[in-house]
């Protein structure tokens, strides 16, 4: 067997630090060891890079590519699109059949804005949130991420930023998630501790300027942990009475956990959803969903919602190819039985090394972590895991053909075999073995 190489990224890393800031096109991806990975080309669950390796990938691009890589049927469906343009700046057809669908998948949705990213959808939805109900204040959790955007990113904690929070931050106050953030519009943020009800309740209670909570349904950012039973719905409840906006930020959990969302998985109706990633299936698209009531502030112009590429034909197009093949019969089935096979063979293989260790996870998406703890429930045990060692095994399962996240998140697609899982877990016997 040849030995490993990664020389040809290192020297395209090098070359690409002479031209392109940080190296990389966002941060997290400088994270990557041993050297953030140049792809050459990737089909199906797939991927090889520059040196000529393949892996079976669980990166997915971070997340959006829940059809896997190059799917013929998306493929086709863009490149038709692409020949009719791009984008207008008109109004169009596809525009009206996305949103339409939307309303037909999603239990949140009767009316739909588009937008690019997952941080644009978050800021839109905080903007009508702050509209309807003419208070100011946002709720939102430690551990959760919502994009970069100043009034919402605050110390995201994931072990793949080289700045993890950023220093300067008086006590008592929330931390800017990055240097030249702005702090006065932190000030109008609450960082609560997430799966705590009766912390909930008791900082809801206690200010009355509190427009909006926001909250990953599932908090896939730090930990995959799934809200405890009661938790979503006390959230709910205490918003509807106290006048206040719920969105459920499902930028990650949209399309990925179920056709309709997490919120159709736990049967939660807020107020709001951002959804984004797996809609485009790797192309920039994302939303904000919610009642006519609420997006009636955008109808009325009192919240502007604006983008030059908002509603692109590519956009549109990459969306509605994604969920006609998510919506086939069994889709979900089998990406959760996928999801569901390397994270029960992960915690078999820990269990054979003897290595203390967690796997939480909802189907197609979970995270793997070395801890002592006996659960992770909530963020601060979610912080006394070993993220070294687990970078660690992470370079060792490149290696072994299997590209994973530094962080410990992994994705599951709907391309991804039995084959494919049985591979893996061999790679991960070998990987645990050597670390
Ligand atoms: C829950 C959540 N919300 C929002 C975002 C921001 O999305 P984007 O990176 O598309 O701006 C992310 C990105 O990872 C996310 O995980």
């Amino acid at each position: 067997m040849s030995t490993y190489t990664t020389t040809q990224s290192a020297a395209k890393y090098a070359e690409s630090q002479t031209v392109l800031a940080g190296g990389v096109a966002s941060s997290l991806r400088a994270a990557m060891k041993p050297v953030p990975l140049f792809a050459e080309s990737a089909s199906g669950s797939r991927i090889r890079d520059v040196d000529g390796n393949e892996y079976i990938d669980y990166l997915l691009a971070y997340g959006p590519l829940i059809l896997g890589h190059a799917n013929p049927s998306f493929n086709a469906k863009l490149a038709e699109a692409l020949q009719r343009g791009a984008t207008y700046g008109l109004q169009h057809e596809g525009e009206i059949a996305l949103a339409r669908r939307l309303t037909e998948l999603l239990p949140v949705a009767e009316k739909v804005a588009l937008s690019g990213s997952g941080t644009e959808a978050v800021m839109l939805a905080l903007r009508v949130a702050r509209a309807h109900t003419g208070k100011k204040k946002i709720v939102r959790f430690h551990g959760h991420y919502h994009g970069w955007s100043d009034t919402i990113f605050t110390s995201f904690p994931s072990a793949d930023m080289r700045q993890s929070s950023a220093a300067g931050a008086g006590a008592g106050k929330v931390p800017p998630g990055t240097g030249g953030q702005s702090e006065i519009a932190l000030e109008e943020v609450i960082l609560l501790p997430w799966n705590d009800a009766d912390a909930l309740e008791a900082a809801l209670r206690a200010d009355n300027d509190i427009a909006v909570v926001i909250s990953e349904a599932v908090m896939c950012n730090s930990g995959c942990i799934a809200p405890k039973p009661g938790y979503l719905e006390r959230m709910r409840e205490l918003t509807r009475e106290l006048g206040i906006v719920m969105v459920l930020d499902e930028v990650i959990t949209g399309f990925r956990v179920n056709i309709g969302g997490a919120h159709a998985r736990f049967g939660i109706k807020p107020d709001l959803v951002t959804i984004g990633k797996a809609l485009g299936n790797g192309i920039g698209v994302s939303a904000v969903c919610g009642s006519k009531e609420l997006m009636a502030h955008i109808d009325n112009g009192t919240v502007s919602h604006l983008g030059t590429l908002n509603g692109n034909c590519v956009g549109t197009a990459a969306a509605l190819a994604t969920l006609a093949e998510l919506s086939k019969d069994g889709v979900y089935e089998k990406l959760e039985r996928t999801g569901n096979a390397v994270q029960s063979g992960i915690r078999s293989l820990l269990a054979k090394h003897g290595i203390k260790g967690i796997v939480n996870g909802v189907g197609p998406v979970f995270h793997m972590m070395f801890t002592n703890e006996e659960k992770v429930e909530n963020f601060a045990s979610f912080n006394k895991r070993d993220a070294g060692t687990y970078s660690r095994f992470a370079e060792l399962m490149l290696a072994e053909g299997v590209l994973v996240r530094p962080s410990g998140l992994w994705y599951v697609s709907t391309v991804h075999t039995d084959a494919d899982v049985e591979a893996t877990l061999q790679a991960i016997d070998r990987a645990l073995a050597k670390l």
